[in-house]
């Protein structure tokens, strides 16, 4: 093999793992911007979470004050399990809360909190 092709298949190869970093960056990426949005609809929805009933939230013009405004999550609630939990089964931390039980409940599943918490931890 002459240097110049040694050369040629050497930057190829470079060219080609920075892309394939590029392509997961990009990726990545997407899957966040995305994430949160969906977690949104969900919260926001009348017939699912219902959250802005009870909960301020950035997003939305209506301000409740039944239950705290929920910002500054990541600070607040660095252990994701924490808000799952919360999420699941509010009446196990507090006997007395009016939150609804989502997932104890059959209101929510699985997926939809997930996507709720990608959403709290935007805000
Ligand atoms: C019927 C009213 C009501 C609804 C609907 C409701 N919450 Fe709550 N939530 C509360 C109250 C009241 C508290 C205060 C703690 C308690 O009662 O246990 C609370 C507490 C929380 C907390 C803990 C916040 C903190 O600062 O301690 C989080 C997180 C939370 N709610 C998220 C949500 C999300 C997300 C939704 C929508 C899926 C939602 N809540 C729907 C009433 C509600």
């Amino acid at each position: 093999m002459t240097k110049a092709v040694t050369r040629a298949i050497f930057h190829g190869g470079i060219a080609a793992v920075l892309l394939a970093l590029l392509g997961t960056a990009s990726v990545q990426v997407f899957a966040q911007g995305t994430a949160p949005s969906a977690g949104q609809a969900v919260a926001f929805d009348r017939t699912k979470g219902n959250c802005l009933a009870c909960h301020t939230m950035r997003g939305s013009d209506v301000p409740s004050n039944v239950g705290p405004e929920l910002n500054d999550m990541k600070a607040r609630f660095p252990d994701r399990a924490d808000l799952i939990a919360i999420l699941q089964n509010e009446e196990a931390r507090n006997p007395q809360t009016i939150m609804p039980s989502f997932g104890r409940n059959l209101i929510l599943d699985h997926q939809e909190i997930e996507q709720i918490v990608d959403f709290l931890y935007s805000l």
